[in-house]
């Protein structure tokens, strides 16, 4: 055997090796989780986010299928679910629906505060609590860095109160990257939450790698760009290779892309639908895709 042979033979050997030690999606109960750096909490990998498709209101037909949504990332094992006060009815509408369904000891509840001035945050804060029904916030997290300065300290009182388990901050976009490094490099906050996905990848540059440093959860928004990934995958069929690290849509295959990231901790697309949530807790089973693979993935929307 020739050394290139050799050495081809040994990858191939080494990647069989590894798919034999992971159970096929098919096997596994529950999705994959990571471990929250700060605690070493394991959280499910795939969560969801309630901007626009939980702000509705109180009609049978509006909530039937939020409730069908909920049930489904539950079922499969996940449990984070992200809303803010800037989501109209979405936070009300979460404590509602997660009451009912008998969900709450399974879930984990995120929301923002988003105002300015201690008093005015802490009123936004509390109310939040109440329409979500949460007697303690798991992620409290400052949203889009609004008076942050301020917020932080209520923050840190209220954890060491045990009010809320966990602070977070979050931005959407590139313009908010660099007054988010300030904070994770001088507070001692457990998590960001930031847009990444296979067509915006700034927060790669040096977000991630900051995070993985200090140590700090990632949750990914914006995970589909707002659903425009999907236009530009438009009329293309999903390719065969995908099946290798169990995707079988193209929304799993954007979803796996951004946990491929090590230092991402949960992606949370938001959706209205039960069919496009059973796709995206797909994305938290098998395997993930390979840096060759990634590259691939890379040429498929540049
Ligand atoms: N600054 C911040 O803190 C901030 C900013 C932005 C977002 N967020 C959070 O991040 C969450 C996610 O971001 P986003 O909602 O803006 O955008 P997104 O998750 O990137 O995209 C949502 C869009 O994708 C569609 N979709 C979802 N699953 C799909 C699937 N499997 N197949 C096809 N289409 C699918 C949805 O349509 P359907 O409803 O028809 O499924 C919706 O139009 C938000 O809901 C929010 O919780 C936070």
């Amino acid at each position: 055997m020739s050394k290139m042979d050799r050495r081809a033979a040994s990858k191939l050997i080494a990647t069989a090796t590894a798919s034999l030690l992971l159970p096929h999606p098919s096997m596994q109960k529950t999705m994959n989780k990571r471990a929250i750096p700060s605690t070493g909490e394991m959280l499910p990998i795939v969560g969801l986010g309630t901007w626009q498709s939980f702000d509705v209101g109180s009609s049978e037909s509006e909530r039937a299928p939020l409730r069908e949504v909920l049930q489904i990332l539950v079922d499969a094992g996940g449990s984070l679910i992200d809303s803010s006060p800037m989501y109209g009815r979405s936070e009300a509408v979460v404590g509602d629906l997660t009451t009912e369904l008998g969900l709450k000891p399974k879930i984990y509840e995120a929301t923002k505060v988003w105002t300015s001035g201690r008093d005015a945050g802490i009123s936004q804060m509390e109310k939040s609590m109440a329409l979500m029904k949460a007697s303690t916030m798991d992620l409290m997290q400052i949203h889009n860095l609004l008076d942050w300065q301020t917020h932080i300290k209520t923050l840190k009182n209220w954890k060491a109160e045990g009010k809320i388990r966990y602070i977070g901050i979050t931005h959407y976009h590139s313009g908010g990257y660099a007054e988010m490094e300030r904070i994770m490099k001088s507070e001692p906050i457990d998590f960001i939450q930031i847009n990444y996905n296979l067509n915006v990848q700034g927060a790669a540059d040096r977000i991630l790698p900051l995070a993985q440093d200090r140590g700090i959860a990632v949750i990914i928004n914006r995970p589909y760009e707002g659903g425009s990934l999907f236009r530009a995958v438009k009329g293309k069929s999903v390719p065969d290779w995908a099946g290798e690290f169990n995707a079988t849509s193209w929304g799993q295959i954007f979803l796996k892309f951004i946990l491929a990231h090590p230092a991402v901790n949960c992606v949370i697309p938001g959706t209205s639908k039960a069919k496009h949530m059973k796709d995206n807790v797909q994305a938290g089973f098998g395997r993930l895709p390979s840096p060759e693979q990634i590259k691939m993935l890379n040429k498929i929307v540049s």
